[in-house]
């Protein structure tokens, strides 16, 4: 694969995630990207497919989804609902296994034409079975139809991308496989860039005081959910929006809650230690 992933219009990728999804791309290992909810890591597969011109297989995993599902499900109901009905009027379906088998997103990856990415997005969020249960089918790229007894074999291996928020700690046998990078949060340069992909009006004078508001909340000592980027892009939509002038943000003071605090803030116990903090900071000020 002579393409390589950098940055893009609408990402920035840092030298060392550019070095990650290459080497994972190289190496032809699934890249497993971990990183506080917010920080691109969705977004990274998209880009990744964008930018070496590949489409993209998404499967998004929630707290019940199984591994079998990635593969195929059988439709035993649908079976048996359809030999019920006449022929001619989808009784002679029956016969057929094949026409109940739903294809899951690892066989769409697989039998793709061409080489895609395949996204497995919030692994964490599944039981702690599911990524074993997966292993030997990305390890093979292939995997076994009991029902029809065919053997689904990837045509082109894709490129694996599995996200991480970190919920659940996975396994060894399945962290070997895998590239690793953790996404860490962007210093106020890269936020910067980031914050300006998708605003590119952005006033300087507004982002840098916008920033500088936004790193003092995230570094408040004892915060329990810190903002990220998503919150960051929010708030500066917000600041847009209405107009927002670098004085009047900075108007608020530093011990006061930021303006449209409810886009960075997001519990009832951040704001009340924000204010706990400012009163703390403003009583010391005045002794
Ligand atoms: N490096 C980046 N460059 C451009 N936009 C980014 C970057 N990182 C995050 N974003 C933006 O932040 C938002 C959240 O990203 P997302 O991929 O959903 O985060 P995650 O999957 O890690 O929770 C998206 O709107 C995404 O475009
Ligand atoms: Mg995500």
């Amino acid at each position: 694969m002579e393409v390589k992933f950098s940055s893009t219009s609408g990402y920035i990728a840092p030298p060392d995630l550019q070095m990650a999804v290459n080497a994972a791309v190289t190496l032809q290992r699934p890249l497993l990207v971990k990183g506080e909810p917010g920080t691109g890591k969705t977004e990274l597969a998209r880009q990744v497919a964008a930018s070496l011109g590949m489409g993209l297989i998404e499967w998004g995993i929630k707290s019940t989804t199984k591994a079998q599902q990635g593969l195929y499900e059988y439709d035993a109901v649908a079976r048996l609902r359809d030999s019920h009905l006449p022929m001619g009027l989808g009784g002679e379906r029956v016969g057929d296994v094949s026409n109940y088998i739903r294809r899951g997103k690892l066989w769409q990856a697989f039998t793709a034409p061409v080489r895609v990415v395949l996204l497995i997005d919030e692994i964490d969020k599944a039981d702690i079975e599911f990524p074993n249960d997966l292993l030997a089918e990305l390890d093979r790229m292939e995997f076994h139809v009991y029902e029809t007894g065919e053997t689904i074999r990837a045509l082109h291996r894709p490129v694996v991308i599995i996200t991480s928020n970190n919920e659940k700690d996975l396994p060894d046998a399945f962290l070997r496989r895998c590239f690793f990078h953790y996404i860490r949060f962007p210093d106020e340069a890269t936020l910067a860039a980031i914050v300006r992909v998708h605003f590119p009006d952005v006033k300087e004078a507004l982002l840098t005081a916008a920033l500088a508001q936004f790193f003092a909340l995230r570094e408040m000592p004892g915060i329990k959910k810190k903002p990220s980027t998503s919150e960051v892009l929010d708030w500066l939509k917000l600041l847009l929006a209405a107009d927002m002038t670098p004085e009047t943000l900075r108007g608020h003071g530093k011990n006061a809650l930021p303006a449209l605090h409810g886009a960075l803030l997001k519990t009832e116990a951040d704001i009340a230690l924000f204010e706990k903090l400012a009163f703390l900071s403003r009583s010391e000020g005045r002794s």
